[in-house]
């Protein structure tokens, strides 16, 4: 009996060895498959910073693409920092925002939205900040189909002094319009609320950002209502309305709700005129700073349009007006760190593996002065887009229109109207700075905006 009893205890046992030795080989073999899964990469660089915050007091400077640069130079293309309670993986070189961009896009396609964000595009209800899903390619092509072409517009109607917005109880000015939907929003943008890094401090009541914010998306609604009022109200008049993109969604695009119609003209809008605005401002300065380009672009406008005034027909026929288009956007990018990326499942990057979760930031400025790419990228050099190494059609080059899948729908258009203005400010006037003005390089908002209007004397060619 007792033999039995310690028979079977024995064969208990052996039994429980032998299942313990098979989970032991079982993790032992999981383990070291996964030892050699993540030791295939090299470990990914991480910029030291505090327990908790992470290194987000090093980015308080709302300058995050000198930060970055400066990381790079110690840590490498490739380095993670930590914001908060997330991990941003940095990119600092062609190559690897490439990789980002097209080869690994299908991991990196999202964007995950600060809160200031998430508010003013509705939670990505525009094509710039949606997920790349369906959402996002109908309605870029809604934009290609209905939206570019040289007299495309927003709106078929012209705000000739002011409109009254009724959800304001006011009338407002073009300028205070132009104020609304694009500098606002665009100074908003880059707003930080603490509680973007601190998702599980949510409950924390600080609500004086996002607050900010809500009066601005309030106001920005207001003001669109009225111009589809103004839009509706010219119709029934009976009134001839030019073709615009509105009228081409309200005919086409049915399954929109009224909410989602707004936000997609507001973001035809404010894609169009800020960065525009804001690269078309820099090569005026950069002209108005170098009188030798000037005059080179000067002489070739003259040499095609002669007494023409010029026009977008011309500008296949401008190439050097074209390079400081390029040369501009590579300079001065309008956007230097391209709005957050996410990594939605576990990938690699530039040999690294990147785990998902991570945000993914792209630091477009350091590629554009990166010395192994360009010659003295700190110069401003429209010639070296003239070089036959550089097709000038390589909107790659520069990637100041993004790339891949996500790149920019509208980047003919902001090229168009860009050079078409440039190239008319160079026609009819001399351009030189106002005395001090070089110096007057600093920007704010997220698109890289001059702080200080530049300032310029001018002088009408004769
Ligand atoms: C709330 O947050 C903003 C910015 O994050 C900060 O400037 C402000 O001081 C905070 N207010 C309180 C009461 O903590
Ligand atoms: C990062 O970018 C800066 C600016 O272009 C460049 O000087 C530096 O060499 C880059 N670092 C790496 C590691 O690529």
């Amino acid at each position: 009996m007792a033999l039995a009893d310690t028979l079977h205890d024995f064969s208990a046992m052996a039994l429980a060895t032998v299942a313990l030795a098979l989970l032991l080989v079982f993790l032992i073999t999981r383990f070291s498959s996964n030892q050699k899964r993540s030791s295939e990469y090299l470990p990914l660089p991480v910029v030291p910073g505090l327990p908790l915050i992470g290194n987000l007091l090093q980015l308080k400077e709302k300058k995050p693409h000198l930060t970055f640069t400066k990381w790079a130079d110690r840590y490498g293309p490739v380095y993670s920092i930590r914001t908060g309670a997330s991990s941003m993986v940095v990119l600092n070189s062609t190559d690897v925002v490439k990789e980002a961009m097209v080869t690994r896009f299908s991991s990196i396609s999202t964007r995950k939205l600060s809160n200031a964000l998430k508010i003013l595009t509705s939670d990505k209800c525009m094509v710039a900040t949606s997920d790349y899903n369906e959402f996002h390619k109908m309605v870029k092509r809604y934009i290609l189909t209905g939206m570019l072409g040289a007299n495309a517009q927003a709106l078929g109607i012209d705000v000739e002094s002011s409109i009254y917005v009724e959800g304001l109880g006011t009338r407002l000015s073009r300028e205070e319009i132009f104020d609304v939907l694009v500098m606002e929003p665009m100074v908003g943008a880059i707003e930080v609320d603490w509680r973007d890094f601190f998702p599980y401090l949510r409950w924390v009541p600080n609500k004086s950002v996002e607050m900010k914010i809500q009066r601005m998306d309030m106001r920005r609604e207001a003001v669109i209502q009225a111009l589809f009022r103004e839009h509706k109200k010219q119709i029934t008049s009976g009134e001839e309305i030019e073709y615009c993109y509105l009228s081409f969604l309200l005919s086409e695009a049915k399954t929109l709700t009224e909410k989602q119609l707004k936000m997609l003209i507001w973001e035809t809008i404010i894609e169009a005129s800020d960065t525009t605005l804001v690269v078309t401002e820099w090569a005026m300065y950069e002209l108005a700073k170098n009188p030798a380009p000037q005059n080179f672009l000067y002489q070739e406008i003259k040499k095609v349009c002669g007494l023409d005034k010029i026009r977008e027909e011309h500008l296949s026929q401008l190439p050097y007006l074209g390079a400081v288009f390029h040369e501009t956007m590579r300079r001065h990018s309008p956007v230097p760190v391209i709005p957050l990326r996410y990594a939605h499942e576990d990938t690699q990057l530039g040999g690294y593996h990147i785990p998902a979760g991570s945000e993914i930031a792209i630091n477009l400025y350091a590629c554009n002065m990166d010395k192994k790419q360009w010659d003295d990228p700190e110069e401003w050099k429209p010639e070296r887009f003239l070089d036959s190494k550089y097709d000038p059609m390589d909107l790659y080059k520069t990637m100041a229109f993004g790339g891949g899948k996500r790149v920019c729908a509208g980047s003919l258009q902001a090229m168009l109207i860009s050079c078409t203005a440039i190239g008319r400010f160079i026609q009819e006037f001399e351009w030189k700075l106002k005395e001090g003005e070089e110096a007057n390089v600093r920007t704010v908002s997220l698109t890289n905006r001059k702080l200080h209007p530049m300032q310029a004397i001018i002088k009408p060619r004769v």
